[in-house]
């Protein structure tokens, strides 16, 4: 037995990395998957990676930034499917590496626009449909910045706290409305959000923050996926309000 055998998956920024990665997983598990990111072009072939695993694959192009694309993401998605029963708040941006003194208002709110404002404006949608429907999962992505400071990076650790507490507040407020949310907060993992940082030409760069991890190495998108299928599925049942660290032992230090 599948295990999101006919449920609906909308999943932000799944076009690349960690987004890409669950929406493969939950389409092996038979889900409807429902892939809303703002890039288009190339990075459309994604959707037919997803299509050869589960035709019953749809593409909107959404900036969780802007919350009249979010609701129109969402209500095309329970247009076309019937339901919206998980939810992966995953798109973000890391932002340019900066102490909070030299940090300009446009830099800092483009990060807290993406990053803490867009899964507001995605939880809020995602949560007036599940309350309809009296059921459903969101799964939000933090990050080890959601738990730790991290230098040179106020505004995406910011969002990425301020992600924990929606998903704690979300968590209480509709626990006996049949509504799980949980977090997952991952490590350093190989995307291309981490190519920007150059890390292949950069080994000792790279052996630093590999370093930090006590597995020593550097996590996958699929390492993530496979935490997402667990906390989206029936498998999670008794788990609300819960921060999933995959971090390969950062946080345990
Ligand atoms: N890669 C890491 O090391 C790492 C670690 C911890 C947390 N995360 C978090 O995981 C999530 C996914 O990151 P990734 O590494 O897979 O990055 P990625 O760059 O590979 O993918 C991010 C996706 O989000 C989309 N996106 C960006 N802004 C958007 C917007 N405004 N609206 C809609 N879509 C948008 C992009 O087009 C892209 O498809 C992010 O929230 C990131 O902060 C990543």
């Amino acid at each position: 037995m599948k295990k999101l055998e006919n449920k609906t998956v909308f999943i932000t920024g799944g076009l690349s990395g960690i987004g890409k990665a669950a929406a493969i997983e939950a389409a092996k598990e038979g889900a409807n998957i429902v892939i809303a990111d703002r890039e288009r072009g190339d990075n459309i072939k994604a959707m037919d990676e997803i299509k050869v695993i589960q035709p019953k694959a749809l593409f909107i192009q959404c900036n969780v930034s802007i919350p009249e694309e979010v609701k129109n993401s969402v209500d095309e998605t329970v247009k076309t499917f019937g339901s919206l029963d998980v939810a992966l708040n995953n798109a973000g941006i890391g932002g340019k590496a900066e102490r909070i003194s030299d940090i300009e208002d446009r830099d800092w709110l483009s990060v807290i626009n993406i990053d803490l404002n867009g899964v507001f404006y995605c939880m809020r949608q995602e949560l007036i449909q599940m309350l309809k429907q009296k059921s459903g999962v969101i799964v939000n992505i933090s990050s080890i910045s959601g738990k730790i400071g991290y230098a040179k990076s106020a505004h995406y650790t910011a969002a990425k706290h301020g992600i924990l507490g929606l998903t704690k507040t979300a968590a209480l407020e509709y626990a006996t409305d049949g509504i799980r949310v949980n977090v997952i907060c991952p490590g350093f993992i190989e995307t291309p959000l981490l190519t920007k940082l150059d890390l292949n030409n950069n080994p000792e760069r790279k052996k630093a923050i590999v370093d930090k991890h006590p597995i020593n190495r550097l996590g996958t998108s699929e390492e993530i996926a496979k935490g997402f299928i667990f906390l989206a599925c029936d498998d999670s049942s008794y788990v609300t309000g819960t921060a999933l660290d995959i971090d390969g032992g950062y946080l345990a230090q």
